[in-house]
């Protein structure tokens, strides 16, 4: 793997201050390996309540950020509103995003540039449909995604990428360590050809899809698999922390 194991709990549209607050104290008492970077993405009306309650060593993402500066957006959320608040990570590209909501490679591709040049972190998702792995375009899906992101960020530093196949996404249906670490080695073979040795060799790429305690210690042990994207199971405080605890 490269650098740090990272792993992430994507609590999507979930939650109410009643069970976030238990959640909260459950992640708050557990036992984290060291060495793992670790950060939770709250929806945004409860991400100053997790801020100010969850321990330091977890860190805060936001689900989604404004194109550039605040102003007359209705129902936008700023990056500078985001870091006003003591969030250090967005997510871009997720496939709920660009799926149901309909965003393009372009409009993820400035929101993720802006957030980094703030100085956000971003967790650059990409991923193929079902039809696509079926049809043999995971990889053309893969990278078309990828180079929108490549096109325009200033710098790999601060991005993490998530490949998060659709057809594994809250479907119980998680992808082989084999078929994850297929597409790993060829996104971060694309970073090399495309971007540097440097940012393929550095960059994390995490994997996500039905990551849960008893699939992820197989994954985790895969060469290009850096860590992962957790939804469902993060809702459980015992369980991410067994995620985050299988690094290997
Ligand atoms: O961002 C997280 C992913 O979409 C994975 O969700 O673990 O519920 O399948 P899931």
């Amino acid at each position: 793997g490269s650098g740090k194991f990272f792993v992430g709990g994507n609590w999507k549209c979930n939650g109410t201050k009643e069970s976030i607050t238990k959640l909260v104290s459950d992640l708050n008492g557990a036992k984290l390996e060291s060495d793992v970077d670790v950060v939770v993405s709250p929806p945004f009306v409860y991400l100053d309540m997790v801020s100010s309650s969850l321990t330091d060593r977890i860190e805060i993402s936001a689900q989604n950020s404004w194109i550039g500066k605040g102003g007359a957006f209705t129902g936008e959320i700023s990056v500078e509103q985001l870091k006003d608040i003591g969030c250090k990570w967005v997510i871009h590209g997720h496939s709920e995003r660009r799926h149901i909501i309909g965003e393009d490679d372009q409009f993820i591709g400035k929101k993720a540039a802006y957030a980094l040049n703030e100085g956000l972190g971003v967790i650059a998702c990409i991923g193929e449909l079902l039809e696509e792995r079926e049809a043999g375009k995971t990889f053309d899906v893969c990278f078309r995604q990828l180079k929108a992101f490549a096109d325009v960020v200033p710098s790999w530093d601060n991005v993490v990428i998530a490949y998060e196949p659709v057809w594994a996404i809250g479907t119980g249906k998680v992808a082989t360590p084999q078929q994850a670490q297929e597409v790993h080695a060829a996104v971060r073979d694309w970073l090399k050809k495309n971007v540097s040795e440097e940012v393929a060799s550095k960059t994390r790429i995490i994997y996500g899809g039905s990551v849960n305690g008893s699939n992820c210690s197989e994954l985790a042990k895969q060469q290009d698999i850096d860590g992962f994207l957790v939804g469902g199971a993060s809702l459980k405080g015992a369980e991410f922390a067994t995620i985050v605890n299988s690094v290997t």
